[in-house]
């Protein structure tokens, strides 16, 4: 029997879409395929799973894997919220946007001169907010991708955020990130040791950070 049976962990995945008008939305590049691809070694490893997805363009085929649609942050805020407190882990991969539109049309905005303006604000930060609430029966991962500082930047956030550990992709790497079907992590945890691992399938990498939360588990005694 895996550490994991029974256990019930929240993932989110992929980007959000902040609506223009009714036609249009600011995105971001990511796939979800990170995050579907924890999803399913979870649910594997006996994990009740509830993945609280953006648009993407993938299905979870694992019938221990609950898919909650979310299009926006505000959406992914309030899903995220709904089932965190019956989760004894969550995994927060999703590419949240930071900013929203303040006021989305509700008609297609017509084109009309030469420039367009749109006033952005700030989304609520979704990992940040759950830090706030966690227990100490709960284990709480978030994602970083960096470009530069990564380290410092990453550890700044795992601090601010509350985390048990962050996992850390830098677009840098050759074969990382968003589109592919590899990725190259770093994790570091609370106490500030940081473990690098090879670039690889991210199914792999997946299994990579289950086997991780298993080591961190058992040396913490926490769930
Ligand atoms: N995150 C979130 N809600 C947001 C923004 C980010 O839950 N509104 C989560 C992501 O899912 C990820 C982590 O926070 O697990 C870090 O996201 P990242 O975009 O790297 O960092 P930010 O905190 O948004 O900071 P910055 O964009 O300034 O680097």
């Amino acid at each position: 029997m895996s550490f994991l049976t029974k256990h019930k962990v929240l993932i989110t995945a992929g980007p959000t879409h902040e609506p223009i008008d009714p036609v249009r939305f600011i995105g971001n590049r990511s796939s979800g395929k990170m995050a579907y691809a924890i999803a399913e070694v979870f649910a594997e490893a006996g994990a009740v799973v509830v993945l609280v997805s953006g648009p993407v363009q993938l299905q979870a085929n694992h019938p221990n894997i609950k898919v909650v649609p979310v299009e926006t942050a505000a959406q992914m805020y309030d899903a995220c919220h709904q089932y965190y407190s019956s989760c004894q882990i969550a995994v927060l991969a999703a590419a949240v946007a930071d900013y929203t539109v303040a006021n989305p049309a509700d008609k297609k905005i017509k084109k009309q001169g030469d420039n367009l303006t749109l006033e952005l604000v700030q989304t609520k930060d979704i990992l940040m907010s759950l830090g706030q609430v966690k227990s100490n029966e709960q284990v709480l991962i978030g994602f970083a991708l960096e470009t530069n500082d990564a380290i410092a930047n990453a550890k700044k956030k795992l601090l601010a955020k509350n985390l048990d550990f962050i996992v850390l992709n830098t677009l840098q790497d050759e074969g990382a990130g968003f589109r592919h079907d590899t990725n190259k992590i770093s994790i570091i945890n609370k106490y500030n040791k940081i473990t690098n691992f090879e670039l690889k399938d991210k199914r792999l990498v997946a299994q990579d950070i289950l086997n991780y939360l298993e080591e961190y588990l058992r040396e913490m005694k926490v769930v």
